[in-house]
Order: C-alpha cells, then sequence, then structure tokens
C-alpha cells in the first residue's frame, strides 16, 4: 500500500466519501469507448437526459475484500456483470461486455488500494457501478448515448450495529409491480421505496418490508435487500417473485445453506400471516449482509422471531460463513473469488 488515509475502519457506517478514482466509460453510435479512470467526482451531462426524466438508469453494488495476507478479492465479480445486463436489457441500455465490466471493476479497485479498509475491521470497499441515459433528448424513447461509471466507497455496516436484530414494518406501499422494474436494479424502485422508508423510521423502524404488489399477502423485500427465514423444521426459506431484485448474496446464501450447513433450502411464498412458522430470520444483501430481524409490525401484529436483541444461530452460522469466504478465510465453491 503506498497511500495512507486517515480512517477509522471500525467506526465506518454506510456514507458517501469522495476516493481519489472512479472509472467512466462513454457509449456513442453503437461502441463503448476504452473507458479510463478519473479524478473528478462529478458529471456533467446534458438537462434533457433520460436518466433525469425518465429514469432511464441502473446500478450495481459488490465489495472487495481485505483478506488475511492483504491481498484483496472480489465476490462472484461475473454476477454483478450478468445483472446489469439484464437491468440494461429491461430498461433498453446498451449491454456491457462482461471482461470489460470485471476488467473496470479491478481498475478501481486497485487505483484506490488505501481505502480497501484492513483484514479484520469488518469494513469493506463498496463498489457502485452504474449505467446513465445521457445526451439530448425530449421523448419518452432511449438516450442517444450512455456513460457507464464505477466509483468506490469504504463502507461498515448498512444497518447500524451490524450483525445486530433490527425490526421492520409491512409497508401498504409497493416498491414495484409484478412485472413491473422490481427484478431490475434500477433507481425508480428505489425512488418509490424512500417515502415508505421515511415512514417506517418514524415510526421507530429500521425500514419497510414490502408485500406482493397483487395480494399484499405474501412478504417481498426488506427496505433494499431481500428476506429469509429458517423454519423449526431448519429448512432455508427465501420467497419467489417476478418483483424482486434476484439479490447475490441471497442467491449464495442459498448454496451456502445446502452445501456448508447442510440444511434444506426452498425458494417459494412467504405469507406475512404465517411468520410463526419461522423461528428465524433475516435481510441479506451486499450493503446488508445478513441482518437479523428481530421482529416485523404488519398492522396491529408484532412478531417477533428468535429475539430482538440476540442472533439465532442458524443466521450466525449463515454470516460466519459467508463472511468467512468473502474475506478468504474458508474455501469459496469453484469461481466465486477473484
Ligand atoms: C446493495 O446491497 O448493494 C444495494 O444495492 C442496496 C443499496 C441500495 C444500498
Amino acid at each position: 500500500m503506498s497511500k495512507k488515509v486517515d480512517i477509522e475502519w471500525s467506526k465506518l457506517g454506510f456514507s458517501y466519501m469522495k476516493t481519489d478514482y472512479r472509472y467512466l466509460s462513454k457509449w456513442k453510435d453503437g461502441q463503448w469507448d476504452d473507458g479510463a479512470l478519473v479524478e473528478d467526482n462529478d458529471l456533467s451531462i446534458s438537462e434533457a437526459s433520460t436518466a433525469l426524466h425518465y429514469g432511464q438508469q441502473c446500478f450495481e453494488g459488490m465489495k472487495a475484500y481485505r483478506r488475511k495476507d492483504g491481498k484483496i478479492q472480489l465476490f462472484r465479480p461475473d454476477q454483478n456483470a450478468k445483472r446489469i445486463n439484464k437491468s440494461c436489457e429491461r430498461i433498453l441500455m446498451p449491454q456491457i461486455p462482461e471482461e470489460k465490466f470485471i476488467d473496470a471493476v479491478k481498475q478501481v479497485v486497485k487505483a484506490n488500494e488505501h481505502f480497501v479498509p484492513p483484514y479484520g475491521s469488518g469494513a469493506t470497499l463498496y463498489l457502485r457501478p452504474f449505467v446513465i441515459g445521457v445526451g439530448h433528448n425530449l421523448g419518452v424513447r432511449p438516450a442517444p448515448e450512455y456513460i457507464f461509471s464505477i466509483f468506490a466507497v469504504p463502507v461498515g455496516p448498512y444497518f447500524k450495529g451490524g450483525l445486530k436484530p433490527v425490526n421492520f414494518m409491512t409497508s401498504p406501499y409497493d416498491r414495484a409491480a409484478t412485472y413491473g422494474t422490481g427484478a431490475a436494479k434500477v433507481g425508480g424502485n428505489y425512488a418509490g421505496s424512500l417515502y415508505p422508508n421515511k415512514i417506517a423510521k418514524d415510526k421507530g423502524f429500521a425500514d419497510a418490508i414490502y408485500l406482493d404488489p397483487a395480494t399484499h399477502t405474501k412478504i417481498e423485500e426488506v427496505g433494499a435487500a431481500n428476506f429469509f427465514g429458517i423454519t423449526h423444521d431448519d429448512k432455508f426459506i427465501t420467497p419467489d417473485s417476478p418483483s424482486i431484485l434476484p439479490s447475490i448474496t441471497k442467491y449464495s446464501l442459498l448454496h451456502v445453506a445446502k452445501e456448508y450447513l447442510n440444511l434444506e433450502v426452498e425458494e417459494r411464498d412467504v405469507l406475512v400471516d404465517n411468520l410463526d412458522e419461522f423461528k428465524e430470520a433475516g435481510a441479506c444483501g451486499t450493503a446488508a449482509v445478513i441482518t437479523p430481524i428481530g421482529g416485523i409490525q404488519h398492522k396491529d401484529d408484532f412478531h417477533v422471531f428468535h429475539s430482538e436483541t440476540e442472533v439465532g444461530p442458524i443466521t450466525r452460522k449463515l454470516y460466519d460463513t459467508l463472511y468467512n469466504i468473502q474475506f478468504g478465510d474458508d474455501e469459496a465453491p469453484e469461481g466465486w473469488i477473484v
């Protein structure tokens, strides 16, 4: 590590800070340019950009981890490349070749190496790839030009306290329609979650839980993360729905639960009126990692899972196993680590 930065790594939360370099590539006339690292963290774009008016933009969240031997590793970056391309496809933005995506991620991590938190701090370097429609355009149609960029920020836990149970409330509002853009990582889904999030926070909850938009009877997402529950007979259950964002952490946990913890796993409906079937529950995602759910307020009912203050034993095992894989302490399934 050449440069040093003055950061209290263990005190980091999930907030923006400017790091030294970001990657920027432009698409015009049917192709991406080579892209380059730049120092300026402000973008100058047309006032008529589709990203500003019609929400033609998408993003990813991924992390770089410092291992015990000081080296840095990425967790399943190919999955982020695939998912950003699915998001791009859904809103008619150009595809990014997987090698270009992964090479750009590596460039950003290397250029900001001194911002990758030390092993043992629990903190990571969060990477935010995004694609926006730019150029001059007025009607509702795809943009004439695009920008693909990735910036990096050192982060700690998304929810205060890290591996500590937090409480949620179900939202009367939806984040996405059944066959809308819920499965794409587009900003509109998150804009729609700001108000329900505020309502939840004002009432003392960490965030809102979204139910299926058609019937409001099934759990879909937990704030900006996916849901999982552990049944009394030790099954790892996570909801299945066309409007859920396919979380890479959730699919990794399905594998970890089955192959490392020998649990039965299932993606299926989770009825909000049948939370008694679970002895533990949690939120999972890149930013949230695994956040235990203490309780869920639904209408007049407050349902507590394992405990409002203690982490359940299976949730802890899932967390430890995933953490050890991500930080290089445990052997990862083939192809997961770069
Ligand atoms: C992530 O988990 O990386 C996300 O993208 C959630 C985020 C909106 C904070």
